[in-house]
């Protein structure tokens, strides 16, 4: 199966406006206030909890039940401090690399709902010492610049401290099938749930779309809403490290680029993420192939995802994880391309579409 190019583009457009949305960890009221648009006409039922998690379902004739989660939040900033000459200093919401930082474009949520954008300050090479130039400056010495000339003028623009701030990034098309902006992380994974879950037609087995709070800072929301959804399996949908690219060995390369979504097997350091099953990653394989589903196996050295948090929900929750691989995470330019995004969808609905309720059940007593 090969996606036409009206199925990229409409792929592109869901993924342009899903990474518009500004939803730092804690704040993803954009994000969900558009999600729950989009499952109102085509779900059972949709419910929020208290940590803002989204929970929509698609009632089976049967009592087995499959969760896809994918999280809402991206990684961000907030306002720590407001200097009597206006400059703002912020402190780091969910991982960076803090090299990256200076010279970034952002935007500050004003209380007032504006998002006034502003640039992190930079050192001028020529007021560089040779030490100086040779080391990335510390985060928490870093500030943003929004153009104020006081305290006074960046309170009364609705910025205070608290104030979320978010990378400034369109999401722009490269070559080919490629595309990069901000957030596809995990607004991607978001993307390919939400397309799976509005195109399923329920059989025996509900489905259930958790549209996850919190994950960049603890899996928070996976947490929780595992727990109250309570289902024989989840799938998490995330994106994950692809790191082929120059300078690094072929071994080190996690995934590729292009070459469809991957299969989790292992991450976290040394295995403290997640360990999936054998007889789910088995089954996820054997789906891909006889679909003739291009895919990937996934291990994974750093970074997890909501399955961590799920398989240990309740008297713990059989889980797995379909990623998409993805370049530059946690920047404003995380790379991928669209066709893994498409063929994630359809491992997503392959997989649902030919479980069997029976094999669901019995997840939670056979242990492989
Ligand atoms: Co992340
Ligand atoms: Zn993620």
């Amino acid at each position: 199966m090969h996606p036409e190019p009206s199925q990229l583009e409409e792929l592109f457009r869901l993924l342009s406006k899903l990474t518009e949305l500004r939803g730092i960890s804690g704040r993803e009221t954009e994000v969900r206030e558009f999600i729950i648009e989009q499952l109102e006409p085509v779900s059972d039922s949709i419910r929020i909890d208290p940590l803002g998690n989204v929970i929509a379902q698609k009632k089976g004739s049967s009592n087995a039940k499959l969760m896809i989660a994918a999280h809402m939040d991206e990684i961000g900033l907030m306002v720590r401090h407001i200097t009597e000459e206006g400059f703002i200093y912020f402190s780091p919401i969910g991982g960076w690399n803090e090299a990256i930082l200076p010279a970034l474009r952002v935007r500050v949520r004003s209380f007032r709902g504006a998002w006034v954008p502003g640039v992190i300050g930079v050192r001028p090479p020529h007021l560089l010492s040779p030490e100086e130039r040779d080391k990335p400056v510390k985060m928490d010495k870093l500030f943003i610049d929004i153009g104020a000339s006081s305290r006074e003028e960046v309170e009364e623009m609705g910025i205070r401290k608290g104030s979320p701030i978010v990378l400034d990034s369109s999401l722009t098309r490269l070559a080919g099938t490629r595309v990069a902006g901000k957030a596809l992380d995990d607004r991607s994974g978001l993307a390919a749930a939400l397309k799976a879950f509005i195109d399923a037609d329920p059989g025996e087995v509900s489905l259930v779309f958790a549209a996850t709070s919190q994950e960049e800072v603890g899996l928070k929301g996976a947490t929780v809403s595992s727990y109250s959804v309570n289902p024989d399996l989840a799938l998490a949908v995330d994106v994950t490290a692809a790191n082929d690219v120059p300078g690094v060995d072929e071994q080190d390369a996690v995934a590729k680029v292009g070459m469809g979504p991957t299969i989790k097997i292992v991450d976290g350091q040394s295995g403290r993420g997640i360990i999936v099953s054998e007889e789910i990653i088995d089954k996820l394989v054997e789906v891909a192939k006889n679909s003739n589903i291009p895919h990937q196996v996934e291990v994974l050295p750093r970074g997890t995802t909501d399955a961590t948090a799920i398989q240990l929900s309740r008297e713990g929750i059989p889980a797995g994880v379909i990623s998409i691989p993805t370049r530059y995470l946690h920047s404003p330019v995380e790379l991928l391309d669209l066709k893994d995004l498409y063929y994630t969808v359809e491992l997503l609905k392959a997989f649902y579409s030919q479980l069997e309720p029976g094999w669901l059940e019995g997840l939670k007593k056979r242990i492989r």
